[in-house]
């Protein structure tokens, strides 16, 4: 996610800007700039590190100002794509933090009435906007062109000639600090915690005024609002975290706005055929590492059941060794940093065996992204845990959204099923809330884990997957060995390792499978393993069966992974910080390999 800063006060604005946007690096981004308001705006941006955009950064000395760390989301990452972003006449400019769905329809309107753009970018649309509405009320100008957009933001906006700066928020993280004689806003506190401690959290849809003497919160009828200051008493590592003791507990928390975003970025792409404009390939290919392997093991079950093609799943690292079959299959090549060298390889090993590609990643830009026909962006922002989790997440929705979109394109899914499936996508950040809720349920349950040396996972069908992530999960941050299994495959070998010291994690939730599973679970249970389940809310049955349960909202059999997955990864973090491991920075791993 982009970082964001805006200074109106008797300091030398550059020189606070550049100080909170280094602070703001830990966020993740590709490109840097500032913008200085005068008699005229001065701004200066450029790609790559603060530090680049630093050295060539000429003298500006006005004291308002405002600054961005972009993380790329449309269009890559390039010195004309980084904010901030001024209007035709330079007279207003602004840096912004989220995504304008609907901006190439505004984009197109504003070009017909003269507007020139400079960039690729969503953000560069609203600047235009809000001159198009100016005519000398500011304010007012951002609220009506906000009134014509679609999407979520943190917007900071000032004006030449002027020491207000404005700024107002949709689903985006936006603070302000309040100093004497001077005032701040930021996209998070830890970007004021040198100047301010005092802060005014704003919200949705209002918008707020800030000179440097003093800050006025309007609603969003356009009525000032009184808003108590809250004294932060975070050092500036916890304020990085959020408040969250490591960046993967704070990352699996922000699931649900993950899925909320990739949903909103990629629907209309979906549901318009404008994503895979031909859905005719015989069969479907899905080649990744890791943790985004096992997303692409869940894509298979969607696939095939939901849009009807044959679906293979293949290691990057095995792909080259294949012949390659005499059919072109579609391959979908997934990687959440989009530079693991061994899906690369693989990339251009599809292309030369004549298949049409397809990438799913959450990094704007990345290599893989140029060695694809198309490219389907995950929306989860930047993550910096080394184990993959929102990332993870929204790889599954992609595969759901890329399985909805085959299964149109091919006639398999009828409307009704179609509304029924998006309806189902629709609520997972709220099931994948509620999981969040019952945390404390879910560290009470790691006794049983804490102390094991091997720890086996269970699940069926498209469950399996989602037990061998659990397993890596907990292996990768809590160095405890764990395997995941196909539930059937117990009697071939496992049932030989149990013992009361190895316990067992289950998934079942209340489908097709459950039977089997409990059967399982009482196979297991027999052999004095404790078994965890996982189960769905009101599943009484479960308890009679296993140790301990963890239950987790009921949703239909098709949408399970999504609360198990959830469940999962913080029981893993709780059993990593039990035993006080390095989460954030499991030893020997790296959050992108690229090395073959
Ligand atoms: C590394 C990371 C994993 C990730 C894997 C594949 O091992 O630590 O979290 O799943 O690489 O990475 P990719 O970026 O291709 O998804």
């Amino acid at each position: 996610m982009c970082g964001i800063i805006g200074y109106t006060g008797p300091r030398v604005a550059t020189e606070v800007i550049l100080d909170a946007l280094k602070k703001l690096e830990y966020r993740g981004y590709d490109s840097a700039g500032v913008a200085i308001s005068g008699s005229s705006i001065q701004i200066h941006k450029d790609k790559g590190e603060i530090s680049v955009m630093e050295s060539t950064l000429p003298h500006f000395l006005g004291g308002v100002g405002i600054g961005h760390t972009r993380w790329a989301t449309c269009g890559k990452p390039s010195k004309p794509n980084a904010h901030p972003f001024a209007d035709c006449t330079g007279s207003i400019a602004l840096v912004h933090n989220g995504i304008i769905e609907n901006y190439a329809e505004i984009k197109r309107k504003l070009i017909e009435d003269g507007h020139i753009f400079t960039s690729e970018t969503d953000t560069e649309v609203l600047v235009h906007l809000i001159e198009k509405h100016n005519h000398g009320d500011l304010r007012q100008a951002l609220v009506a062109a906000l009134s014509e957009v679609r999407g979520t933001y943190a917007i900071v906006l000032l004006q030449k000639d002027s020491d207000r700066i404005l700024a107002t928020r949709k689903e985006n993280p936006l603070v302000v600090g309040l100093g004497v004689g001077e005032n701040f806003v930021a996209s998070d506190v830890t970007a004021l915690l040198n100047y301010t401690n005092k802060v005014l959290y704003v919200m949705d849809d209002e918008i707020v005024e800030l000179d440097p003497r003093k800050v006025t919160i309007y609603d969003p009828s356009g009525i000032p609002v009184e808003r108590k200051p809250s004294l932060i008493n975070w050092s500036a590592d916890e304020a990085q975290k959020g408040g969250f003791e490591h960046f993967m507990l704070k990352e699996i928390f922000e699931q649900p706005e993950a899925i909320r975003n990739t949903l909103r970025s990629n629907l209309e792409a979906v549901e318009s055929g404008n994503l895979l404009s031909k859905t005719d390939f015989p069969s479907i290919k899905i080649v990744a590492c890791g943790t985004s392997y096992h997303a692409a093991l869940v894509g298979k079950y969607v696939l095939e059941k939901v849009a009807k093609v044959p679906t293979t799943v293949e290691l990057a690292s095995e792909y080259r060794y294949g012949s390659g079959a005499k059919e072109h299959p579609l391959v979908v090549l997934i990687s959440q940093s989009g530079e693991t060298a061994d899906t690369l390889a693989a990339a251009r090993e599809a292309r030369r065996r004549g298949c049409q590609t397809l990438a799913i990643t959450n990094v704007v830009g990345s290599t893989l992204t140029r060695e694809v026909d198309e490219v389907f962006y995950t929306r989860a922002g930047p993550e910096i845990g080394v184990a993959a989790t929102k990332t993870f997440i929204t790889q599954l929705i992609a595969l759901y959204l890329i399985a909805m979109r085959v299964g149109d394109g091919r006639r398999s899914l009828s409307r009704d099923d179609l509304r029924a499936f998006r309806s189902e996508l629709l609520r997972l950040p709220q099931v994948v809330r509620s999981v969040l809720d019952s945390s404390p349920q879910v560290e009470e349950a790691t006794d049983m884990l804490v102390e094991a040396r091997d720890i086996f996972f269970l699940g069926r069908n498209i469950n399996f997957p989602i037990m061998l992530e659990g397993a890596l999960k907990l292996k990768e941050i809590s160095y405890i060995h764990a395997e995941g299994y196909a539930a059937g495959e117990l009697k071939h070998g496992p049932l030989a390792l149990l013992d009361s010291k190895t316990p067992t994690v289950a998934a079942c939730p209340r489908d097709h499978t459950y039977d089997k599973m409990l059967s399982n679970v009482a196979e297991v249970q027999a052999r004095d393993s404790p078994v965890l389940a996982i189960g769905f809310q009101g599943d009484r049955d479960l308890e009679q069966v296993a140790s301990k349960v963890i239950l987790v909202p009921e949703v239909p059999p098709l949408f399970s992974p999504f609360p198990i997955t959830v469940a999962l990864q913080l029981l893993s973090y709780y059993v990593a910080k039990r035993k006080g491991c390095s989460i954030d920075k499991p030893k020997n791993l790296a959050k992108s390999v690229t090395v073959e």
